[in-house]
């Protein structure tokens, strides 16, 4: 459509007005009024006052004002896109979850990708974690996946999740930096929190700065369990594989992109699916009992640790296309809503306790983000399967219960009725112990696959980590927290820590960080982990 095309009029001011015609609709108000005039507002005489009974200027006003919503309080900056999931093989030996049971079978999947610290506005290539959330529109309700694109997390426990985000985002006081881990206070957690070297040692590789979300791993991170007919339980780690492999871009190219287009990674994935260059990724799953989990010397159920893939080859169960982006960003990519507690009968949580932590965290911000308890009603969170409950009311409430009965059990033979058999069921694992607030020993070599990761590098690879490190630490004004991020990495390897030592220009290292428990160093390089190779 040119601007030719359109109905053109001029007003009284000379302003011009686009008239409705045989194509285009009437403009009205969102209470259906039709609309004579959108470019002035009603007013005494040609120049004012103006008149508050102008319930149309004061309509458009109002809503405005009321656009924008809060961020994420952590993964502000994301892009989403449409697709599905599809399935390879039956899972049914491992798990009743309808959605692994069919060969072939598609199912609808929404994902986003996002940074973590920055704001909603910040540059797609800052040195990050990157979210992978997917949503997959199963027949028994959505499952979300809501993983990253490195297999280990920061902390062990969820009640440290406040500290960690407030130390890796702004500085109260001064506000800044926005979207860089690159400063005092951030450095300052992690060097009083040794379970976080290992994921720390993946943020500062190549990893954290990806050439685009179509050259992206994503990870689970959590033990999970499957559980099958039976009610018989298989551990399972989720991993996703792309088709594409894995790319990342250096830390001077990441400093220019940002510079000259900030959305770097939303244009890469609106070009690539708009072209048909839909981008793929295989799921595959880790399966194990608990004999297997008995014989690491580490717990499965830590959140710091990953199960190399060497020792466990991940299998691919299936595969998901991104094939369609968002008709409106805001609608389906901002409202969007993750929750890890969102699963169907046959996937069931570990008791990882960042997990368990993680499936209160997400319902309750969702709540405080999306405005009330409707949010399920927003076509991008509602489920794909008939649903029915006897929910009802609050802000925006659009699904009430329909007839007289709103309550079971009720006399009417009216609405929904309990599934004993189909129905999510919870694994029935045998739990007990002192109620307390303990940390097992099982938790506590915070040091092993740090190292594991670092030696598993190509020496390309082991120089970006050390420059990583030399740029973000050379960027922290206390010499303590510096010393202290070194005695840490004395555990890790002598020869990173004595390197970035003297580009810090420390002359005599620190004392080694003391290990709550032996640091092994007999590890094999994991050959899987290699962006370069
Ligand atoms: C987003 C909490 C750990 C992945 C969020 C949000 C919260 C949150 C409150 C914002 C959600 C929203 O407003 O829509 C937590 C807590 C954690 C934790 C309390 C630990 C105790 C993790 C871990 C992962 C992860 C370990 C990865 C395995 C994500 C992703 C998003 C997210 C991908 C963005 C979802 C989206 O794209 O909308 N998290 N998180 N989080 N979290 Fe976590």
């Amino acid at each position: 459509v040119t601007i030719e095309d359109q109905t053109l009029e001029r007003g009284s001011g000379g302003e011009l007005h686009q008239v409705a015609g045989p194509d285009t609709p009437v403009m009205t108000t969102a209470q259906g009024g039709p609309i004579s005039d959108d470019q002035n507002s009603l007013k005494v005489g040609a120049r004012g006052p103006a008149l508050i009974e102008d319930f149309h200027l004061r309509e458009k006003l109002f809503h405005f004002d009321h656009e924008r919503i809060p961020e994420r309080v952590v993964h502000a900056r994301g892009y989403g896109a449409h697709g599905f999931f599809e399935t390879y093989k039956s899972l049914a030996d491992v798990t009743c979850a309808d959605v692994f049971q069919r060969a072939g079978e598609k199912t609808p999947a929404f994902v986003r990708f996002s940074t973590v610290v920055g704001a909603r506005g910040s540059a797609d290539l800052a040195r990050d974690v990157r979210g992978f959330a997917v949503k997959i529109y199963t027949k028994q309700g959505n499952w979300d996946l809501v993983g990253n694109n490195i297999p280990v997390f920061f902390i062990q426990d969820a009640i440290k999740f406040p500290d960690l985000v407030h130390a890796v985002k702004e500085e109260p006081d001064r506000g800044f930096p926005q979207a860089a881990s690159a400063h005092d206070n951030f450095w300052d957690f992690i060097s009083l929190t040794p379970e976080s070297m290992h994921m720390i040692m993946w943020v500062m590789s190549d990893r954290a700065i990806p050439r685009s979300f179509r050259f992206m791993e994503g990870f689970g991170v959590h033990t999970f369990r499957f559980v099958n007919a039976e009610n018989q339980s298989t551990f399972v780690k989720f991993l996703w594989k792309p088709k594409l492999g894995m790319q990342s871009v250096l830390w001077n190219e990441a400093v220019k992109i940002n510079g000259a287009d900030p959305d770097f990674h939303r244009r890469d994935l609106w070009n690539a699916i708009q072209s048909g260059a839909f981008p793929e990724w295989e799921l595959c799953v880790q399966l194990f009992d608990q004999a297997f989990a008995d014989s690491f010397d580490f717990d499965v159920l830590d959140p710091t640790k990953l199960i190399p893939e060497e020792l466990l080859k991940p299998i691919p169960v299936g595969r998901l296309v991104l094939d369609r982006m968002p008709d409106n960003f805001f609608v389906e990519t901002e409202q969007v809503a993750f929750m890890t507690q969102n699963v169907p009968p046959g996937i069931d949580f570990s008791n990882d306790p960042l997990l368990q932590g993680r499936n209160f965290s997400y319902l309750d911000t969702q709540l405080k983000r999306l405005g009330g308890p409707n949010f399920t009603h927003i076509p991008i969170n509602a489920p794909k399967c008939p649903f029915h409950h006897f929910q009802q009311d609050g802000h925006m409430a659009m699904r009430n219960p329909v007839g007289r009965a709103n309550y079971q059990p009720n006399s009417w033979g009216l609405g929904p009725r309990e599934a004993p058999d189909a129905g999510y069921r919870s694994f029935s694992a045998d739990e007990q112990g002192p109620k307390a607030r303990l940390r097992p020993v099982s938790f506590a070599d915070h040091y092993s696959q740090a190292r594991q990761f670092y030696i598993s590098q190509t020496p390309v690879e082991q120089s970006h980590i050390c420059d990583a490190m030399a740029f973000e630490l050379g960027k922290v004004e206390a010499p303590a927290i510096r010393l202290r991020m070194i005695s840490h990495l004395l555990n890790v390897d002598v020869a990173l820590a004595a390197t970035l030592a003297d580009k810090l220009g420390i002359a005599t290292l620190p004392a080694v960080a003391e290990a709550a428990c032996a640091v092994r160093t007999d590890l094999e390089p994991s050959p899987a982990l290699s962006i370069l190779s």
